[in-house]
């Protein structure tokens, strides 16, 4: 072969390397097996070793250069690298369409471009003339470091614009590429597994692995990390050269970049919110890690006419998805006293946005969970939140320890009085303060009794109680009903307006259902559930409050420990009190009405069994025709249901209090 022959034969090699690798990386489709073109590329490198001077600077062979870069120059950006703001709903769309509508002229017609944001680092390459002279990093926006060895390895980067592209023009002077570089979620997870395997550090992430990747000075470990380019922005000195965002992800590709498949041009805020349902699920798929969307204007003359406010373009925003998760620091843990006196240890985090709130306090749960966990202050740790629930740390990032961590220890005292904690049981995780007149307890029964699912009371938050009990005009749930506006209106927190509120919104509360005013009394163990059964049960706060733990128990969801917890709470004085004290108030829950069946108002004990039925069968029948199940004798009961083997005291008892003895068959009579 002689030397013309030698250039033919290796431009077109490259040409058939280059077409593979466009097929492969942009359209996902394979000219040929892998196999065969590494065979290719091993031709062209062998007839580029005898004649060295054939050697283009675009050639495959010349991804990996091979030199060590001493240290990266910084390079100036020719127009700076911006920033996206934030939106994370539909309302922040609309604002964003609502502002920019108004800077552009009157009825302008306003297409969006939506695309995935990915998670990655960006970048920014230079063709001269179609050939890759340089890739930037974005540094600080307006500089970056010159990567273009490292930049060069990665296979979806063309060394040089395709020359059978419909979009010549690009060919021609300057043409500057933007992107985002990745690592693929499953590439990651197998360089790790293998660092695993050689008991190396494993990396946090995609997106860091790929950032320090790309700084690295050695192009050879770059080369062996794998790693991917998309395209997201085509500039040119000519600006009219691009018109619209959605011809420049055309032209991108078949200039030989992969730029995302999906991006679609959008006309309204309804069409962005639908890609952005689509998105939500399916962006699990992709193969890399995304953190949402960006929208923006379509028409590039629009979008630089919006220009730049602070770091970031008017005319593009960054839909965020709400994110459950997130990483920060523990920056202390200290210990709650809540309502029931539970010690809970809290940790303050660093601030960090999750699902699109502030989280700045997280639960730990319990001292042994803490342990378990082994949170540490100074831990960064992942912290998680689900809708409305309280967000709890999931688990420290170990590795990512220095040795400053500070291991917890439960106090032995009360943080708020100093009482020494206790716990009831030997078996139980919480921690308690057992001072019933605990400070911290007041604020937190009385927000409680205020909360939403309990009384309902509006402008008793938090801070609200805290005020109104530090000023001494309420130190338990019954003394907020003592409030007037006068008394309110003169603490900081209110005004006119406000005060007279939240006196109406208490005053509008007096009569709260059974189930609501059980709840909010904050006894322990009672959820919002247990006092709809309770109340369903026991329909007035009375028989609740003289029930025994046996007729407590008798109630469908009702365990023993509820029960228990129920008993104890009417039994103790303070408690006692402060009923004594709702009811002169003239506040109190309404008697839940019986259902106005044939036993409406009757109260039956069943003692010894029944032949037709068990005992909760009976007690289920009673209930449905609106009388009362008791599992124990009092004045108050109607019939004594008689079965065999009864109960000898209960008998005892039934004569004393008169009331009527039924057998089965009477029994089985009353209820046809
Ligand atoms: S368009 C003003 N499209 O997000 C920059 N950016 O927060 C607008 N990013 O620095 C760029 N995926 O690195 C655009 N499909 C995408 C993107 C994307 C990820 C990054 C980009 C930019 C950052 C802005």
């Amino acid at each position: 072969m002689n030397k013309q022959q030698a250039a033919d034969r290796i431009s077109k090699l490259r040409d058939l390397i280059n077409d593979y690798r466009y097929h492969y990386h942009v359209l996902d489709e394979s000219t040929m097996s892998e196999a065969a073109a590494d065979s290719l590329k091993h031709e062209l490198s062998q007839l580029e070793t005898e004649y060295p001077d054939l050697i283009t600077a675009d050639s495959p062979s010349q991804r990996v250069a091979g030199a060590l870069t001493e240290s990266f120059t910084s390079v100036q950006h020719s127009s700076r690298m911006l920033s996206l703001n934030d939106v994370f709903d539909q309302a922040e769309v609309s604002a964003w369409r609502d502002r920019i509508t108004k800077l552009l002229p009157p009825d302008t017609k306003i297409e969006y471009f939506a695309d995935i944001k990915m998670d990655g680092l960006a970048c920014a390459l230079i063709y001269e003339d179609g050939l890759l002279v340089r890739g930037i990093t974005r540094g600080d926006g307006y500089a970056g470091e010159d990567v273009t060895a490292n930049i060069r390895t990665i296979d979806s980067i063309p060394l040089h614009l395709r020359s059978t592209s419909q979009y010549k023009q690009f060919l021609t002077g300057r043409t500057e590429v933007r992107g985002e570089i990745v690592m693929y979620k499953q590439d990651f997870d197998n360089l790790n597994a293998e660092r695993l395997k050689q008991g190396k550090s494993l990396f946090a992430n995609p997106r860091n692995t790929a950032a320090g990747t790309i700084r690295q000075l050695d192009p050879q470990l770059v080369a062996s990390r794998k790693l991917y380019f998309r395209a997201y922005d085509l500039l040119r000195d000519q600006p009219r050269d691009v018109p619209t965002n959605a011809f420049a992800y055309q032209a991108l590709r078949d200039l030989g970049f992969l730029s995302n498949p999906d991006a679609k041009v959008l006309h309204s805020v309804e069409d962005i919110m639908q890609y952005v349902n689509t998105w939500e699920v399916k962006r699990q798929d992709l193969p890399f890690n995304t953190d949402g969307l960006v929208v923006k204007v379509n028409d590039r003359e629009q979008y630089a006419n919006l220009g730049v406010a602070g770091k970031a373009p008017r005319a593009a925003i960054a839909y965020k998805y709400a994110a459950e998760q997130a990483t920060t620091k523990v920056k202390d843990i200290f210990v709650s006293i809540g309502r029931t006196g539970a010690a809970t240890p809290v940790a303050m985090l660093e601030a960090v946005l999750i699902a699109g709130s502030t989280v700045q306090m997280a639960t730990l749960h319990n001292e042994s969970e803490v342990l378990r966990k082994d949170i540490r202050v100074g831990d960064t740790v992942i912290v998680h939140k689900a809708g409305d629930i309280i967000p709890e740390v999931v688990e420290p990032l170990v590795t990512l320890r220095d040795g400053s961590e500070k291991p917890f220890k439960m106090p032995t005292n009360c943080p708020e009085c100093n009482t020494k904690l206790v716990k009831y049981k030997l078996e139980d995780v919480v921690w308690r303060c057992p001072n019933e007149s605990c400070p911290s307890r007041a604020w937190k029964r009385i927000e409680h009794f205020a909360s939403k699912s309990a009384l309902d009371i509006e402008g008793l938050g938090e801070k609200n109680v805290i005020a109104l009990i530090d000023s001494g005009l309420v130190s338990d749930q019954a003394d907020i009903y003592t409030l007037t506006a006068d008394k309110v209106i003169n603490l900081d927190r209110f005004a006119e307006v406000s005060a007279n509120k939240l006196v109406k919104s208490i005053q509008s509360k007096t009569k709260p259902t059974l189930a609501r005013f059980i709840y909010g009394l904050g006894i322990r163990h009672i959820g919002t559930q247990t006092a709809i059964d309770l109340s369903k049960a026991f329909r007035t706060i009375e028989d609740i409050s003289t029930a025994t733990i046996n007729m407590l128990s008798d109630v469908d969801g009702v365990g023993d420990i509820v029960a228990e917890s129920v008993v104890e709470w009417f039994a103790e004085p303070r408690n006692q009190k402060l009923l004594a004290k709702f009811k002169d108030l003239g506040v109190w829950p309404q008697p839940v009405k019986s259902v106005g069946g044939k036993l409406a108002g009757m109260k039956f004990v069943v003692t010894g069994s029944l032949e037709s039925m068990d005992r909760e069968s009976a007690a289920e029948k009673i209930r449905a025709l609106g009388g009362d199940f008791q599992s124990s004798l009092g004045k108050d009961t109607t019939y004594l249901v008689v079965g065999q083997n009864d109960g000898a005291s209960k008998l005892t008892k039934a004569a004393a209090y008169g009331t009527k003895q039924l057998t089965e068959t009477e029994f089985l009579e009353l209820l046809a």
